[in-house]
């Protein structure tokens, strides 16, 4: 089997989808690895570490060797060339957010592409070494912090020195999901003062492990979660009370990370601008919801904006501001998907796989998944 890794396009795009460890574990598995030159440069992974590894590094645009392609983002580039690229009938791997990117995914179908979208993967337990949502999660957590840390005119940690005593930081974390736990754990490290809350009661056992305090909404399982255990959109009299909540919590908060999400909804607006003339001017708000909309009210998608004497941040993707670790774990969860589509060193495509039938995107000209399937017709309508 022929794999191979072409630089990305995607604007902006730091990341790699196979580091050299990813290439000597899938050369192990029985698979002949290329990897166009250059492509691993942002993630600190050379031409010639790729060769060292085994693999043979190309120059050009010629993927018709290639029988699976994989990428971190590559197909989102909106100019569509990645997909021109590609062999009808190969297989691509790759984030796709196909409720982002519908033209992207009618484009990929036309094209005879079958394509395994890492965004839809099934958060079972059998998948969570290829759970590359988790790891960019665990990314953007901690890169919260530290971007919160480093425009917060203040320290995180108590300290006590011969120039006074210094109170910790006090930081509130709304959703505790991947991005919020590791959020939380983060800004415990740095010596801060911790409380999040979670619309799911399940995570109040991970938040108190971490050291941080729990606020209970009181809220029951059934109100809180849908499909797959992911949180749902709470009903108008929750939304209230948790407003409620959060406006007398960000009162005393000099931190704000938000990451709460609902899957396939704009992020529910849980941060008011009237809650924000109420905080301590010089506090700071890190919204992980940007790219759906925000967690604030007063989040600018991609920009870092002060209201009322209040910083907030609303980064795109934190996970490529490093892509050294980022490379290395998604590498890491893409390995492991491929190889779990191998048989014997050949492509082995088994529907009977929930992880390789629930992650298919589009196959034999078809878009298989069926939300992909309705938004792109939508559109097209
Ligand atoms: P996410 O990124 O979709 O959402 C982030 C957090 O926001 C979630 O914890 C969600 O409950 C919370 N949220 C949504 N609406 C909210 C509101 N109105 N107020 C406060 N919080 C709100 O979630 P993520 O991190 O991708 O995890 C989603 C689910 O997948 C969770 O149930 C998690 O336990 C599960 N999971 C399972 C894994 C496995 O078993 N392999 C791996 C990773 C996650």
């Amino acid at each position: 089997m022929i794999i191979a890794v072409p630089k990305e396009t995607a604007p902006g795009e730091t990341r790699v989808a196979l580091t050299p460890d990813g290439v000597r574990s899938l050369i192990a598995a029985g698979a002949k690895v290329l990897v166009e030159s250059g492509a691993g440069v942002e993630a600190a992974s050379s031409d010639s570490a790729y060769e060292s590894a085994g693999a043979t590094v190309f120059k050009g645009s010629d993927l018709s060797q290639a029988e699976v392609v994989l990428q971190v983002l590559g197909p989102a580039d909106r100019s569509g060339e990645l997909v021109e690229r590609l062999r009808p009938g190969s297989v691509l791997i790759s984030f796709v957010f196909p409720a982002a990117n519908p033209g992207i995914v009618g484009g990929l179908a036309r094209r005879g592409v079958t394509c395994f979208a890492m965004d839809l993967l099934p958060r079972i337990s059998r998948a969570q070494s290829m759970d590359a949502l988790s790891s960019m999660s665990t990314l953007a957590g901690y890169k919260s912090v530290v971007l919160a840390a480093n425009a917060l005119p203040k320290f995180f940690p108590m300290l006590m020195t011969a120039a006074g005593s210094i109170a910790p930081a006090r930081v509130l974390v709304i959703g505790a999901g991947v991005a919020g736990l590791q959020a939380i754990a983060t800004a415990r490290r740095l010596g801060a003062v911790v409380e999040a809350f979670d619309v799911r009661p399940a995570v109040k056992e991970q938040v108190l492990s971490l050291g941080a305090k729990f606020i209970d909404l009181g809220l029951s399982a059934e109100e809180a979660e849908g499909a797959g255990g992911y949180a749902k959109e709470v009903s108008e009299d929750v939304h209230a009370h948790e407003t409620r909540v959060i406006g007398e919590r960000v009162l005393r908060a000099d931190v704000v990370i938000a990451t709460a999400l609902v899957p396939g909804r704009r992020a529910p607006v849980l941060v008011t601008d009237e809650m924000v003339k109420t905080m301590a001017k010089s506090s700071v708000i890190v919204d992980l919801a940007a790219p759906t909309g925000g967690n604030c009210e007063a989040t600018v998608p991609g920009e870092m904006v002060e209201k009322y004497g209040v910083t907030i941040i609303g980064p795109m993707d934190l996970a490529r501001t490093m892509p050294v670790h980022a490379s290395q774990m998604y590498s890491k969860n893409i390995t492991a998907f491929t190889a779990n589509l191998m048989k014997n060193g050949e492509l082995a495509i088994d529907l009977e796989d929930q992880i390789i039938r629930e992650s298919m995107l589009t196959n034999g000209g078809v878009i298989t998944n069926d939300a992909a399937r309705q938004l792109v017709e939508a559109g097209e309508r």
